[in-house]
């Protein structure tokens, strides 16, 4: 969970200087494939509606709509030469074409939230293929099944779904605007995930289109590439158009609860008990723990705290007991605790009042900012003097509006084999650690990026190793990058077996079989074989 703080998602005031548009980009490359699309497309007067240049006045605000994280929309970020935004499916298919005969490199834009901009930005020519009005969602209640393209947004997804009925939801992530496209092609985890597991454990079928233009459903695409687009990481394969869901059942009500405790107040101990118990709660139990400095509230001096947040899939009246026997160190009261709907969760759980629920369809991501984040798996509990060294480091100042995430394992996770699709991190992991540090100032970047980064250093003793495992939807380039153009094997190997581990070997045999040219490709997208023995891969 996921429950990022309400400033992520929350108020944008993201206007902010308004950059004239005065340098143009232009190439042959990318005349030659604008002339390709007119030529290739069917219809010439509705593929003109779908294409941006930087020539266009609203290129701009098209670019910046799904920009999530300030970190790439500085004006030295390289930008798309052109950006297109299909209405249907079969306007890709000429694009795919195009791309290719003229050398042009795709990057595929759904929600935009990736964590390092991959989806928006590159150091070669390239255009973006924005799939922000791909955005159908059909529910079938009595089936407990739903169709979602690309381009629609969790936020759009949970409202459709509550739309039809209040005792279905769907096992992923709690970001609103996060898109569907990305974010399930990585995993996805949210407040269902100890009970169903994570997006992409509960994908039933897709539509995808390959590097050749065909549009593939899961049983013409084959099952081992219907299993790399499930956690595989986005952007490998080819472009998804739709996701076929399994909904799950959530009862009528579920019950939420917050509790903050300063390390004054005990928090280095329970934080420390709540390690050998969380992954072991009752699978309709989830506790969150955040980590953050705040100024105490008795004498406003800074401290660490720790804030306990909870999702229970029940009423209160089955909470209390659970806690009192699972967890008494909290020592939960019935009025901690608040009970909603499932979907009212969602809302509450992201600093949202629960009502109107149409704010879940709101695309806009509120309080845009710079942010770097990381992740890491914990297998063996830290010792009280491991967490008070993290406290340490969150007195520094960069540390101001930094913030961990432990999410407990367990549960349904640990059901599920290492294999049964990409995302490899299942039994045996007590919690996930999510890093994220939030800053303000461009010139600033440097300086909250070290902070994280020597955080992370810190921590390596506490967490998994060899390899220090990594969850893919948190993408971090600092684990490693591909070469540019032909990467080798082993070069993407050292940032794969993070993500992957066992299962990056099986993600390389199906990207030879399904894009042997490497067409679909960016710093972190898996490598087909040939270039393992190709010189110029280095
Ligand atoms: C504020 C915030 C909250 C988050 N909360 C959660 C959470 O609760 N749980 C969780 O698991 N993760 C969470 N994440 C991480 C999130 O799941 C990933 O960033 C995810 O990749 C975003 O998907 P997107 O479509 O929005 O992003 P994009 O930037 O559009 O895409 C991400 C990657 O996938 C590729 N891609 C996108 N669409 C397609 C497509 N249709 N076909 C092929 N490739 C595609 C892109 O090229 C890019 O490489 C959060 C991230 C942020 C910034
Ligand atoms: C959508 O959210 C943004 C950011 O919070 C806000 O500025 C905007 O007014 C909202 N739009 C609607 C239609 O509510
Ligand atoms: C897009 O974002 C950049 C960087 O934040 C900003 O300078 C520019 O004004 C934005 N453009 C529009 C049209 O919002
Ligand atoms: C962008 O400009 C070109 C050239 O003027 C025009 O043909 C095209 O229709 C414009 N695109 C959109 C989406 O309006
Ligand atoms: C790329 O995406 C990132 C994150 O989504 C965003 O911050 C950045 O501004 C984008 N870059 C460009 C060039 O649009
Ligand atoms: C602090 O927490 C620990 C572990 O949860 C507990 O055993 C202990 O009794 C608590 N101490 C106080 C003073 O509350
Ligand atoms: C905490 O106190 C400092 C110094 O008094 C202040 O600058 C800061 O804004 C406060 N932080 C919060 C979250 O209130
Ligand atoms: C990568 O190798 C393939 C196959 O040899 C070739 O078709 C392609 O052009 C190469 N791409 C780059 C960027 O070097």
């Amino acid at each position: 969970m996921v429950m990022k703080t309400p400033t992520i998602c929350s108020i944008l005031f993201a206007f902010l200087v308004l950059f004239s548009c005065s340098w143009t980009v232009s190439s042959d490359g990318q005349q030659d494939f604008l002339q390709c699309l007119s030529l290739q497309s069917k219809d010439h007067t509705s593929i003109s509606n779908i294409i941006y240049t930087p020539e266009n006045s609203s290129y701009s605000s098209i670019l910046n709509f799904s920009i999530q994280n300030l970190r790439f929309a500085s004006e030295t970020t390289p930008k798309p030469l052109v950006i297109i935004t299909p209405v249907n499916e079969y306007q890709i298919q000429p694009v795919i074409y195009c791309a290719k005969e003229n050398g042009m490199q795709i990057r595929i834009r759904s929600g935009g939230h990736d964590l390092e901009g991959l989806s928006n930005t590159s150091e070669e020519p390239f255009f973006i293929l924005d799939l922000v009005n791909l955005r159908e969602i059909n529910i079938d209640v009595e089936k407990k099944t739903a169709w979602v393209q690309a381009g629609a947004r969790l936020g759009e997804l949970y409202y459709r779904i509550a739309e039809k009925s209040r005792t279905l939801g769907f096992p992923s992530g709690v970001c609103p605007t996060v898109g569907a496209g990305g974010h399930i092609s990585g995993g996805g985890f949210g407040t269902l995930f100890r009970k169903y597991g994570l997006a992409a454990d509960n994908v039933i079928d897709s539509r995808i289109i390959d590097v050749n233009g065909r549009i593939l459903d899961r049983k013409s695409m084959g099952e081992d590439l219907f299993w790399a687009i499930r956690g595989g990481g986005g952007a490998s394969f080819g472009v998804i158009l739709a996701w076929k869901l399994q909904l799950v059942d959530v009862p009528e009500k579920v019950t939420l609860f917050t509790i903050s405790r300063t390390v004054e107040q005990n928090a280095t101990n329970i934080v420390h008990r709540w390690q050998y118990i969380a992954h072991k709660f009752d699978k309709d139990l989830l506790v969150v723990v955040y980590i953050r400095r705040v100024n105490s509230s008795q004498d406003g001096r800074r401290t660490i705290q720790a804030s306990f947040q909870s999702l229970f899939l029940g009423g209160v009246d089955r909470l209390l007991p659970l806690m009192h026997q699972s967890f008494p160190d909290l020592g939960l009261k019935r009025e901690d605790c608040t009970e909603m709907s499932w979907i009212e969760s969602n809302l509450y759980i992201y600093g949202l009042p629960v009502e109107p629920l149409d704010v879940l369809l709101n695309r806009t991501q509120a309080n845009k900012r710079y942010v770097k984040e990381k992740s890491d798996y914990v297998q063996k509990p830290i010792s009280k003097n491991g967490l008070e060294g993290i406290w340490k480091r969150f007195f520094e100042e960069e540390a101001e509006e930094a913030q961990l995430v432990f999410n407990p394992y367990g549960g349904r996770m640990d059901e599920i084999s290492e294999s049964a699709i990409p995302f490899p991190h299942r039994a045996g992991n007590l919690y996930k650690i999510n890093y994220a540090v939030y800053w303000d100032e461009e010139e600033a970047s440097e300086r909250y990026i070290n902070w994280i980064r020597r955080l992370y250093s810190y921590m390596a003793p506490y967490v998994t190793k060899f390899p220090r495992a990594t969850y893919v939807n948190y993408r971090d380039l600092d684990i490693g990058v591909n070469n540019k153009g032909n990467t080798s094997y082993a070069q993407a190997s050292i940032w794969g077996l993070k993500y992957f581990k066992n299962n990056f070997n099986k993600l390389v045999h199906v990207k030879t079989k399904v894009d042997p040219s490497n067409f679909f490709r960016n710093e972190q997208s898996i490598p087909p074989l040939y270039s393992m023995w190709t010189k110029n891969g280095k």
